[in-house]
């Protein structure tokens, strides 16, 4: 990945929380189509106590990634959106993005992390196979009549 890039916690009281959600609102709008874009409520689900967001900012200062994740209880987490500007592609920053959100769920002591996928979405598909995840099964219409989705999986050893 190119040196200097950046990843960076989103902390809720920072003074540039606003811009910062503001930019990657357009990135989710442009990356994803409405069904399953979480453009709309993106704030929202930001100001939830169990939610957290890493993005990754460039030598410029441009936020070219982001992956959010959530942890509904103590020993499960998910992924819930992960994102790369398209200009910025196949750097190794999706992979930078998905394990620095992997390695906030280790230091909760999470025991499993789980997401949901489109199985066309190669790309993606990919990078979670790389990093360890496992197919749990296919969920028919997830993201609309026509679009399905992967569940998928990453346990970590109780050591
Ligand atoms: C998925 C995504 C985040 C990957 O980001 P990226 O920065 O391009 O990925 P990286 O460069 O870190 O690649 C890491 C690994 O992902 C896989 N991968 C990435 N792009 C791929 C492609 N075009 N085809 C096949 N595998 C690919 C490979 O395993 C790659 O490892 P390698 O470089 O050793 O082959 C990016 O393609 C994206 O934003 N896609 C649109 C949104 C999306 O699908 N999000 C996930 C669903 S929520």
């Amino acid at each position: 990945m190119e040196s200097g890039a950046a990843v960076v916690e989103l902390e809720r009281n920072s003074t540039n929380f606003a811009n910062i959600v503001e930019e990657i609102v357009k990135l989710e709008k442009k990356i994803f189509p409405k069904h399953e874009s979480l453009a709309r409520s993106f704030d929202q689900e930001l100001r939830k106590n169990n939610t957290g967001l890493l993005y990754m900012m460039d030598l410029h200062g441009e936020i070219v990634g982001y992956v959010m994740y959530s942890w509904p209880s103590s020993l499960s987490a998910s992924i819930t959106k992960l994102a790369v500007k398209e200009s910025h592609r196949r750097q190794g920053r999706g992979e930078a993005l998905l394990k620095a959100a992997i390695q906030k769920c280790r230091t909760r002591n999470i025991h499993r992390i789980s997401l949901h996928v489109d199985p066309l979405r190669i790309p993606a598909m990919g990078l979670y196979k790389k990093l360890g995840f496992q197919v749990d099964s296919l969920i028919k219409c997830y993201y609309s009549a026509d679009r399905d989705a992967n569940r998928m999986y990453l346990d970590f050893d109780s050591n």
